[in-house]
């Protein structure tokens, strides 16, 4: 059979971050709470030349050969932090990116499960249509008001995966399990820049989906625990990770129960730095376990959770392949974190606060933005965007 997964993969995040113990101090918590309670030590701060286009942009750039630029006909753009209602943040990365004219481009939204029904979409197209890949689009920002109670697990960034047929990365196992159910845990009105979240709820209903999901997969698959080398897991927070590996534990045996906690923390040794980036979030961590794991080898089964707040979940699975190091850009994370700045709270806010385009023509300051794509501000209501 086949083989179709995730050949290539690539993450951006912008130059800007904040440590969570300046943010604990400023919010007069505990430190520990955000450090070990949520799970977080750093946060994204998405400043205004950047947006879930540019983001992108700046992600996939990083892993597209010339021949991939004309030979993707799909590009599957995850998102719910969409700059336009009715525009797709597709078109605009096919025309950054110099891709082929001849694709299609759709923007697909269901909260941070959308970059997973991306994936799923372009295997199932590549199986469709052999010799085809797609580029999926996963790219967020995480926003949920100062001195909010979510404001600790905001953050932002992209994931972009090529899919294709004997991938370099992982292998996708054809065994999904999934759920859909009409709740309000989490969601963000047309007329809201915010989102609205029921917090402890939503985690509740995440950590039921999960085990709700494994479950159902287990008796459908044959398999169990002792198949499985790493959980990942979509981290809204990284706590909530653990809590739910922590919820099927008890089915391993110790040494694998050993597995699967350091595996987690490999797992989430990025997400500490970003925070949550909606849809990219579990495939950040696919990223954290793969280039920080010192167990993974090839042929490892790997069990992936996703989930959406609204909300729908799925669990699947991934073998990884004998190159799955080649498959990213070399050193991309040393040089991110390496460079990135370090604001302090009041800067945070004066950018958080200025994060929004107005309706009005402006130009926006982007002499600091090392970034490739950049966004530089609005004319006859139209985003200006420019390469460097
Ligand atoms: P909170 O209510 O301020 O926190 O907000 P808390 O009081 O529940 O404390 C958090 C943890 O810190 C607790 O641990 C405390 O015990 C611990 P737990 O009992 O849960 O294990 N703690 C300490 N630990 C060590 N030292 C201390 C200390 N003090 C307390 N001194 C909450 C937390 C997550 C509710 C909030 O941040 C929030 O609403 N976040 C946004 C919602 C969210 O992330 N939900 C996750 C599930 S929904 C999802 O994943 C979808 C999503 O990504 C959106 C989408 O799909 O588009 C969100």
């Amino acid at each position: 059979m086949t083989k179709i997964g995730i050949d290539r993969m690539s993450f951006f995040s912008p130059h800007l971050y904040i440590d969570m113990t300046d943010l604990a101090l400023a919010r007069h918590e505990e430190p520990d709470k955000f450090l070990i309670g949520i799970g977080q030590s750093e946060q994204a701060v998405i400043p205004p030349t950047q947006d879930v286009v540019t983001m992108a942009a700046n992600a996939a750039d990083q892993i597209l050969t010339d021949d991939d630029r004309q030979a993707i006909d799909l590009i599957l753009f995850a998102t719910e932090s969409g700059i336009d209602n009715s525009k797709s943040g597709a078109v605009y990365v096919q025309r950054l990116l110099g891709m082929n004219r001849y694709a299609r481009t759709i923007e697909l939204k269901q909260a941070c499960y959308a970059g997973t029904f991306g994936l799923m979409t372009a295997r199932d197209y590549i199986k469709a249509h052999p010799g085809k890949k797609v580029l999926v689009l996963a790219t967020d920002i995480a926003r949920y008001g100062l001195q909010s109670s979510g404001e600790v697990t905001q953050g932002g960034g992209a994931v972009a995966m090529i899919v294709s047929e004997n991938p370099k990365i992982a292998v996708l196992e054809n065994d999904n399990q999934y759920q859909s159910e009409d709740i309000m845990d989490f969601w963000r009105p047309v007329y809201a820049t915010e989102a609205l979240v029921d917090g402890k709820y939503s985690s509740e209903v995440y950590q039921t989906f999960f085990k709700d999901l494994w479950q159902r997969y287990q008796k459908n698959s044959q398999k169990t625990i002792a198949d499985f080398n790493a959980f990942v897991f979509h981290l809204p927070f990284t706590k909530l990770g653990l809590k739910a590996l922590r919820q099927i534990l008890p089915e391993a045996n110790d040494e694998r129960q050993n597995q699967l906690l350091a595996n987690f923390e490999a797992s989430r040794v990025f997400n500490r730095r970003i925070g949550n980036l909606y849809t990219g979030s579990i495939y950040l961590s696919l990223m954290s376990l793969l280039l920080n794991s010192e167990t993974l080898q090839s042929g490892d089964r790997i069990g992936l959770f996703s989930y959406g707040s609204g909300a729908e979940g799925e669990f699947f699975s991934a073998i990884i392949q004998p190159e799955y190091r080649t498959g990213m850009v070399t050193n991309q994370f040393e040089q991110l974190f390496a460079h990135r700045q370090r604001v302090s709270i009041t800067m945070y806010e004066g950018i958080y606060q200025a994060a929004l385009l107005e309706s009005s023509d402006q130009s926006l300051n982007h002499a600091d933005d090392p970034a490739k794509f950049i966004l530089t501000g609005l004319k006859n209501q139209q985003r200006q965007y420019e390469t460097h």
